[in-house]
Order: structure tokens, then sequence, then C-alpha cells
């Protein structure tokens, strides 16, 4: 068989997808129309040319502005089921789900809302498709520490039940220039003591990343990194990640459009360090609609990988996905 086809075929777990990223062109137009919410290009074409980003925070920028056209409980609702409904179709048998509640609640919406969305979308893509998924709610790390203790403490309710909420870790995404791990170690400390999982964003071509992720790793106790590329630089991060079983949450589609010059090369450097790799879409909607497949195809090309390899890093995302051992059990 052909590669692709070996790709469209092997079973899947995402492990790093933002769901206000995966907010879609048409989508957001039929949103836009719905909420009466003005739209600055009004065909497809156009808001996809538009995309242009020259780093993270030129992404952000589309990213937050994107975020505003979602409003009621049936807007989250469509944005999941259009992901589930797609990444199920790609033979994704799990995913963990990001999502940014403070760009919500500032904005005057209930957390109630946005989960609720959630949650229904999940319970219809499961009944539809079989696809099973979770939440892990992300601290926008420009914000506060404050508005993250404040939205936490909103979450409560949920994050005490997480078999209905689906919530099941807490993330750390957004601009990371300035704003170490460090500065939200309360909070962190406090969900994991709750019983949640963790994982953090520590990207590319930001001055203090190896700081960053000696923190994540060394004083906060993040299981995952999110990218984490960096880790290549520093001997001493690469054998920390390792001893402690570190799962890397890899996205070559960003690597392509926000983080120019990155060498792919990167993914094979991973694999020569022993490191546990995973690949993953980010935010599909944001860069060319490159979802599960697509990012394997690129992770692919980039760095040469057999299908063996292929096969152990799928294998990988089931082994760090936060299931039951008798769940995991069930895909592999
Ligand atoms: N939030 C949404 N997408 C993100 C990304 N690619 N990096 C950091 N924060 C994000
Ligand atoms: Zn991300």
């Amino acid at each position: 068989v052909s590669m692709q086809k070996f790709l469209e075929k092997l079973p899947k777990a995402e492990l790093h997808v933002h769901l206000e990223g995966t907010l879609e062109a048409d989508l957001k137009i039929s949103l836009a129309k719905r909420n009466n919410h003005p739209l600055k290009s009004s065909t497809v074409e156009d808001i996809r040319q538009g995309y242009v980003y020259n780093d993270l925070p030129s992404f952000l920028a589309f990213y937050y502005e994107g975020v505003e056209l979602l409003q009621t409980e049936q807007d989250f609702h469509d944005l999941c089921y259009a992901y589930l409904a797609k990444v199920a179709q790609q033979n994704v048998l799990y995913t963990e789900m990001f999502f940014d509640p403070q760009l919500h609640i500032r904005r005057g919406l209930d957390f109630g809302t946005v989960i609720r969305g959630f949650n229904a979308a999940q319970e219809k893509a499961e009944r539809d498709f079989g696809i099973r998924s979770s939440l892990i709610m992300c601290f926008i790390r420009e914000m506060s520490a404050e508005s993250a203790d404040e939205t936490f403490t909103q979450a409560l309710p949920y994050l005490e039940q997480p078999d209905r909420s689906r919530i099941i870790g807490v993330g750390l995404d957004s601009d990371e220039k300035g704003n170490p791990p460090a500065k939200f170690a309360k909070i962190f400390a406090r969900a994991k003591a709750m019983g949640l999982h963790l994982t953090m964003h520590c990207d590319l071509d930001q001055e203090n990343t190896h700081e960053h992720i000696r923190q994540a790793l060394q004083d906060l106790g993040s299981e995952r990194l999110d990218h984490g590329l960096n880790v290549l630089e520093r001997p001493e991060l690469i054998t920390m990640a390792r001893e402690k079983g570190v799962t890397f949450t890899l996205c070559p589609s960003p690597n392509d459009v926000i983080r120019p010059g990155r060498s792919r090369q990167d993914i094979r450097d991973m694999l020569a360090a022993g490191l546990k790799i995973t690949i993953n879409s980010d935010d599909p909607g944001y860069m060319q609609s490159v979802y599960m497949t697509e990012s394997l195809a690129k992770a692919q090309a980039a760095a040469d990988l057999t299908p063996e390899e292929l096969f152990q890093i799928s294998r990988n995302a089931f082994e760090a996905a936060w299931i039951s051992d008798a769940e995991r059990e069930t895909y592999l």
C-alpha cells in the first residue's frame, strides 16, 4: 500500500489541538451571519488568503479575532462537532482538545455555555462516529495569574466532575515571551493536587525557552511538553525529559507557517535522542486545514519516517493519553 493509504488507515490519537484553532473559514461565515457579526472578508478564499503569519503573536491576532465569533452554546457545539466529524474520518479514535476559557469569559460569556456546547458535541460525535474525546483547559500566559485563578474558580464545579465535564487536564498557551511557567506555579500546583493532568506549551524562537522547559518539567511537574523542540539544544534537558518519560506533542504545520526557518530535521533528532514524540495538528482551521493525516504526512516527508516509526509515534500518543488503562487497551 502507498504511504498515503497507510497514513489514512493508521489508528490515531491527537494530543495537541486547540478547539478555537479548528475554526474553518466556512464556519466563520455561518457564525458571522447567525450572530450578526461583521467580517472583514466575506468569502472562504479571501479569509484563507488573509492568513499571513510572521510569528506567534501575529498568528494569535487572527486567532483572537476568530474567537469573537463564538457566542452561544450552539456555536461552541458546532465548532467542536465539525472538528470531531472531520478527524473521525481520518481514523482518529481519541483526541484531547485544548480550549481557552479566558478568551470567552473576558467577553462576558459563562464558563457553562462553553462547556455545555463542547460536551454536547462530544457526546453526539461519539454516538455518530465512535470517536472519544476529552478537554484540556488552558491558561492564557500573557494574562495575569489572578485571571487564571479566577477562571479556575469559575471552572471548579466542572473540574470536580470530570466524568461529566470531560475536563481532564490544564495547559498553558498563547504568548510565551516574558511569561514563564513559574508565573502560574500556584494554579498548576492546585490543579495537580486535584488530580488534574498538566501540560504546557514551550515553543520556539523565544529567548528563555530552555529555562521555561526546565521550570515546566522540574518545578511544575508538567507531564507533557507541547512543542518543546528546544530541548535538543540542551543535553541536560534531553536527559531530564528522558528520565521523566515526558511525551512531546509536535506540530509540523505551525512549524512551517508561524516558525519559518525551523528545520524539521528536529523530528529525526528527537527520535535519535530517544525522546517520545507525537505528531499533532495544533490549529488546523488557520493552517491550510492540515489535520492529523496531513500532519503525519508532513512529518513523514520532512524526516523520512518509516511505517514502523510512524506506527510507534501513533502508539506513543495512545500511551501518553490521559485515559484509563482499560480504555488504552481497547486502542492498542
Ligand atoms: N494558542 C492557540 N494556538 C497556539 C499555538 N500554536 N501556540 C501557542 N498558543 C496557541
Ligand atoms: Zn498549540
